[in-house]
């Protein structure tokens, strides 16, 4: 029925391993079959991660000390380390980074740098998607609405939030990572989409249709 929930053979690589929506992923992931590479700063909760994943039996998950800000070949010493923990990489997870969502649809005034930043991010998905399609590489994005993390942790108890929940989210309500995030991470790894790239893909209930701005309004 849903032929990605079988990715056996997958070496993933997730940046933003070691807290929320990528630690989420990676623990997923795992169930799945992939080999993950877990990468952040933090490097006690990503080998607490992986210790995790490891103790069925089968060393599948190997801890990254990464800082994605690093300069030019610091990050190429840590991709050749990640590349030699198991032999290849077959997919990247770039997690860590600006707060993504689909507030390309939401302007909020003060928001210039974000914006522009956003924008730049969707452009990049699209230019890498064409100039990369030529070594069968695929690209997409995924923009998501609000998920239960650290950095929402305060907005997610502000008096008032769900309310606005149920009237402005066309779909009134908010998912969880898994399996909001998680089941389309899937299938974006998988053969069954193969013919997809170029894409972002707003996972958001709907929520930035209406134009409510929930990140900074509240
Ligand atoms: N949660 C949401 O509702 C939501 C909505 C839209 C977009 N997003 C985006 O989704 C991604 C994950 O967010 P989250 O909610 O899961 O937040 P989180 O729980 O704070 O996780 C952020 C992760 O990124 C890592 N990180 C931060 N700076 C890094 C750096 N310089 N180098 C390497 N790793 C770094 C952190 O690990 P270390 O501190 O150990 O490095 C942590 O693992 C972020 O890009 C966020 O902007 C989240």
């Amino acid at each position: 029925m849903e032929p990605w929930k079988d990715l056996s053979g997958k070496v993933v690589l997730v940046t933003g391993a070691s807290s929320g929506i990528g630690l989420e992923f990676c623990l997923d992931l795992a169930k799945a079959g992939c080999t993950i590479i877990a990468a952040a700063r933090r490097i006690d909760r990503l080998e607490s991660l992986c210790n995790d994943i490891n103790s069925e039996g089968i060393w599948r998950a190997f801890a990254l000390e990464l800082d994605v800000m690093s300069n030019g070949a610091t990050i190429k010493g840590a991709v050749q380390r990640a590349w030699d923990a198991f032999g290849r990489i077959n997919v990247l997870i770039n997690n860590a980074g600006i707060r993504v969502s689909g507030l390309n649809r939401v302007l909020v005034p003060g928001g210039l740098t974000y914006a522009s930043s956003k924008m730049a991010l969707d452009m990049l998905t699209r230019m890498m998607a064409l100039e990369l399609g030529v070594y069968n590489i695929r690209v997409n994005s995924i923009a998501p609405g609000v998920f239960k993390s650290h950095i929402t942790e305060s907005l997610m108890q502000k008096e008032g939030f769900n309310n606005v929940i149920l009237r402005t989210v066309p779909l009134r309500y908010l998912g969880m990572t898994d399996p909001a995030l998680t089941s389309l991470v899937k299938y974006l790894i998988h053969t069954s989409s193969e013919y997809v790239s170029g894409n972002i893909f707003i996972v958001d209930s709907g929520g930035t249709l209406t134009g409510v701005p929930i990140f900074s309004s509240l």
